[in-house]
């Protein structure tokens, strides 16, 4: 049989990426790496026409859909008119989009403050770091166990896994990481309905004696300045927390002066069904922290909202900070149509619907796959399914990373179509899918993923 065109051009350009390209980055965790060629909506095309259904849309980056036509739009409009400009001088949208921002966050909390952007969200989280360290005058933080927040140096003393620092050196800042209200696998092994918290206690706990080490009792003074919460943890499984909890850490961290910065990077635009993730919790956050579907995966731009005090000129004066793209004129132009689509468009009731539609499916799966299905829970559209033994409980990465891999080789059938199926996988032991459609999804398409996921789920186990 001839080999076709696209195979050969497929060969070439990976023995190229062999050669060429430093395998630092991530697309090595698959073997051969995957090359796509086109995207549309929920689906992206290999070199052979093939279509992938998408469930992680570039870990929920592109949350409006690939190609979405409007913020396409917006882009080329922009290409047509500003498309570069110091970030040194004013351009339009991103006054704009401050405003925006920084007007729904007045509404929603009663707070007034300012937005500063930058381009990545590691680089977003490193501004909010100078932020609390320039207010406070301390350096260190509490993050949690399983939070990420990026791998640049600063980011990465924050992030909670080894993994992503063990080579680097030494860590002087590294944050002190708590447990997460993870209440699937609680560290305590409590049950949510009898525990009252009891984790949040032991985070109290560090408070009660200076010789536990973070309290100076006589001065009344913490040698922490804030406390990185993810809302839904992301990269750490999509972990839903229960919202009490973060109620009473909150309390716990204003009486000690310490901050709470709440990273949206993953979660913010509408993921979980609010605007900010953290409207689920009942709790006003000092600094936020966003990025990715801002510009749905187009010209990147993230940035920080922080509340007055913390950012007033006097404080944080110009030059604080800076880089070279940070309000580049192509995704301000962007982040600014989709601010106004989502004032335009009722998110909360599409996501939450189209979420209750996907997760009805999803438990429904369980059911064919008792056990093996330990966990399947959402909110919004950022879903999880955590693979386990049969058990129900013990994590099974090499049954997850089987289905990762298989999905990707695109050799499904369903309905008399070839179909590949695009998972992500997160969690504590890497054995959760982290799915985060798009918002564009179909109904059609949901019970498609749900089919797919059937079918991997059999062929795997059978393997
Ligand atoms: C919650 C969270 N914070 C920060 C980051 C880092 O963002 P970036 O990869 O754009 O640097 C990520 C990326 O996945 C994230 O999920």
């Amino acid at each position: 049989m001839p080999i076709s065109d696209a195979a050969i051009k497929s060969a070439e350009l990976l023995a190229l990426e062999r050669k060429y390209c430093s395998f630092g980055d991530t697309v090595h965790y698959l073997d051969p790496p995957k090359v796509f060629v086109s995207c549309e909506g929920s689906t992206l095309h290999d070199e052979q026409g093939t279509p992938y259904l998408d469930l992680q849309m570039w870990y929920s980056a592109a949350s409006f859909g690939y190609r979405n036509p409007r913020l396409a739009d917006a882009l080329k409009r922009q290409l047509g008119r500003l498309p570069q400009l110091a970030c040194q001088y004013l351009h339009a949208e991103k006054v704009e989009l401050a405003a925006r921002i920084a007007q729904y966050c007045e509404k929603r909390f009663g707070v007034k403050g300012r937005v500063q952007f930058n381009v990545g969200g590691s680089q977003a989280i490193e501004d909010s770091l100078k932020i609390v360290r320039n207010y406070t005058g301390r350096n260190l933080m509490f993050a949690f166990m399983g939070g990420y927040h990026g791998r640049t140096l600063g980011a990465s003393a924050i992030t909670s896994s080894y993994r992503y620092r063990r080579r680097y050196g030494h860590f002087g800042d590294r944050a002190s990481f708590i447990f997460y209200p993870y209440c699937f696998r609680c560290m305590y092994g409590l049950k949510r309905e009898t525990c009252e918290l009891y984790c949040e206690d032991q985070f109290e706990k560090l408070f009660e004696s200076e010789y536990h080490s973070v309290w100076d009792s006589r001065a009344e003074v913490s040698e922490y300045g804030a406390f990185y919460i993810e809302p839904v943890q992301g990269t750490g499984g999509y972990v839903i927390p229960p919202k009490e909890y973060f109620v009473r850490l909150k309390q716990a961290c204003e009486k000690r002066k310490i901050l709470i910065v709440d990273d949206e990077v993953q979660m913010g635009f509408y993921r979980t069904g609010k605007f900010w993730a953290v409207e689920h919790l009942g709790i006003t956050p000092d600094i936020i922290v966003f990025g990715k579907a801002l510009t749905n995966g187009l010209n990147p731009l993230s940035g920080i909202w922080a509340r007055e005090e913390l950012i007033t000129p006097e404080i944080f004066p110009p030059g604080s900070t800076h880089s070279t793209f940070s309000s580049n004129t192509l995704g301000t132009a962007v982040g600014l149509e989709t601010l106004k689509m989502l004032e335009e468009e009722d998110y909360e009731k599409l996501v939450n619907e189209k979420g209750a539609y996907f997760l009805a499916g999803l438990r429904e799966l369980q059911t064919r796959h008792p056990g093996i299905i330990g966990d399947v829970n959402g909110l919004g559209l950022a879903l999880r399914i955590e693979v386990c033994k049969e058990d129900g409980i013990t994590p099974d990465r090499k049954l997850t990373d089987r289905i990762f891999s298989e999905g990707l080789k695109g050799d499904m059938e369903a309905g008399g179509c070839k179909y590949g199926l695009v998972l992500d996988v997160g969690g504590y032991h890497k054995n959760v899918f982290t799915l985060s459609p798009a918002f564009t999804i179909t109904r059609q398409e949901m019970d498609l993923a749900v089919e797919l996921l059937d079918q991997l789920f059999r062929r795997c186990r059978a393997q």
